[in-house]
Parts: C-alpha cells; structure tokens; sequence
C-alpha cells in the first residue's frame, strides 16, 4: 500500500466505482468489491440485516462485548484515541467508550452522510469526548486527524468486517492499520467463526428478504451512478458456502439471458451465471490468529461466546524487528 494518503473526493470515489464495475463486470469470473454494496441505502440495509433473527453476529458480539468489557479495559490504557474503521454502531461503540474512556473517538467511513448521523448521535452522548469522523475508504490510504497525533492508538474493528477481505487482502489491510495506527497500538477485532453450514446460509439468505435487498441495491446503485440499464427483476440474489475457501459468497445469479449497459459499455450475461458481491470469510482460532500475526499484529488476549460463535481478539502492534 503507498504511504502517501490521496484525496478521496466524491469525484474521486465515482471514477472508482465506475472503474470496479466496468472491470469487474467483464472479467472471466464476473465480481463487484463488496464495498460498493454500502452506499446510504445499502448502510441502512445492513443496519436491517443486523436486526435479523437468522443474522447472528451482531447480536452475539455486541452481548460479548458487554460481557468482557471489564476485561478488555483493564488491558488498555485510559486516554488513547480510539481510530474506528467504519461509521460506529449505536449499540457497540458505546459499550467499548464508556469502558475504555478514550481522549478522542475517530469514526472512518467511506458513506459520509451516514457517518456524520452516527458521529452526531455519539456526540450528544459523550459530551467530553473528541470526536472526529474521517470521510474515506479505510482500506486506502489516508491521514488521521492532527489533533490525534502523538496519542496512543486503539484500533476498533467489530462486526467481522475483515472478513469481508480475502486474506491476501485482509494482511495488507492489517498491515495498513498498523503503518496507520503506529507504534504501541493495539486493535480490538472482531471475527466470526466458521459453523454448521445451514446456519450460515440462513444468516446470509433470510426468509424476510432483506439480504437479498441489500445484494439487489448494488444493481440500482450501478443504474443510478453510472447510468446503467440493468434490469433489475433478471437477477436473484444467492448465498453460497465455499468450503476451501472457509467463506460466505453473495451472488447476483442472472434469471434469463439478459443484456444491458453502464456507461455506454455493452454487457451480456446468459441465464444462471452470476456477478460475485461478496465475500464473508470464517475463521477458525488458529486461523483468525495467524492471520493477525501475518498482518503484524501479535495477539494479546481473545475471548468468544460460549458457543464459540464469534470472537473479540486483542492485539498489539509488532515493532520492527526480525527476531527469529
Ligand atoms: C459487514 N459484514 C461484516 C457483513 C458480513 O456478515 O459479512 C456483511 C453482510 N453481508 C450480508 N450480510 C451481512
């Protein structure tokens, strides 16, 4: 990753998107990255889908978090500046503020009218907090706030999102956060475990249809942004479980031979072949660690439900050393 942070203008982020779609949507393997999926209707779908019956890792982190909490504050020192990588959660950034009393709250998001409803709302709460929301995509390159600099870091990243990189991806991105966050950080990460296959089809493909909306959205969002004519009842959305790959694929499987533009460019799918939108990658203990000491980050403590469901992993920065 280049170490000088760019712009991200919304100038910026249309010519990414309409570059993604218009590469990804002719390649061999026809993919979408899944950060697109969360423009403010797809933030607020997710927001749905975290609500769900079948979609269990909110619920089971967020109760984890409350559970553990003492513990992970007793492991962090007071007056750090907490770098959230993504807009914050009404429920879960609390939980961890109020335990670990942080000098500053940085929220980074790439929806920035979604991030400042939730700045805002963190705001009223936590009245003597500083809190600074960061308009871009974590996953490039990007400065934290001067007002931060010199202050011990804590990384937040729940909701398993790293799971939403492939690992080559997910290192890189780890690694990025360390560069980032810099010298005695520590990151709280939350990752999600692999389990009965039929449980994580439910919570990818639940019976109210509200993943599907979320998967469908990216098709409307393509139409709107980038004046696409994709018609949008010629898709269904899939879930799938890759079981090398340890992971939850979304699909947009194309009901009939179907033809359509973006931007000028002339597409064809025939029926049953799919646009790939997501990827939801499970980790096993070993697994999850590894991955965190590939990406530079020396795993402290964990903790999980006792279902062993989803787990919480804190973990500090590796200095530069090439100890054996
Ligand atoms: C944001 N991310 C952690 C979710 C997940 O579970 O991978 C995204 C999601 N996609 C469909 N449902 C939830």
């Amino acid at each position: 990753m280049p170490a000088t942070p760019e712009p991200q203008t919304p100038d910026d982020q249309i010519d990414a998107f309409r570059a993604d779609v218009l590469a990804g949507l002719a390649a061999a393997i026809p993919a979408v990255p899944a950060r697109w999926l969360y423009d403010r209707t797809g933030s607020e779908l997710f927001d749905a889908i975290t609500r769900l019956p079948t979609y269990y890792p909110t619920r089971t982190e967020t109760a984890l978090l409350e559970t553990v909490m003492p513990e992970i504050a007793a492991r962090v020192p007071k007056g750090l500046a907490v770098v959230e990588f993504g807009a914050g959660s009404a429920t879960k950034t609390p939980i961890l503020l109020e335990a670990v009393a942080p000098s500053a709250y940085v929220p980074v998001d790439i929806s920035g009218d979604y991030l400042e409803d939730s700045a805002a709302a963190l705001d009223k709460d936590f009245h003597a907090l500083k809190v600074i929301p960061v308009v871009a995509d974590f996953a490039r390159p990007f400065a934290l706030p001067e007002a931060i600099a010199g202050t011990q870091k804590l990384g937040f990243f729940p909701g398993s999102t790293i799971g939403n990189f492939v690992p080559r991806t997910a290192t890189d991105l780890l690694r990025h956060f360390r560069e980032l966050l810099g010298t005695g950080a520590l990151l709280l990460i939350g990752m999600d475990r692999a389990k009965p296959v039929e449980r994580l089809l439910a919570a990818y493909d639940d019976p109210q249809g509200v993943t599907a909306r979320f998967n469908l959205n990216l098709l409307e969002r393509i139409n709107r942004e980038l004046d696409g004519t994709i018609p949008l009842d010629a898709f269904r959305h899939e879930a799938r479980w890759n079981d090398i790959l340890s992971r939850i694929e979304m699909h947009l499987v194309a009901l009939r031979d179907v033809e359509f533009t973006v931007a000028g460019q002339p597409f064809a799918f025939r029926e049953g072949a799919s646009i790939h939108s997501e990827n939801s990658h499970k980790y096993e203990r070993r697994g999850a660690r590894l991955l965190l000491l590939a990406g530079g980050w020396t795993p402290l403590a964990e903790w999980s439900d006792p279902a062993d469901d989803f787990a919480l992993v804190l973990a500090e920065a590796q200095p530069n050393r090439s100890a054996p």
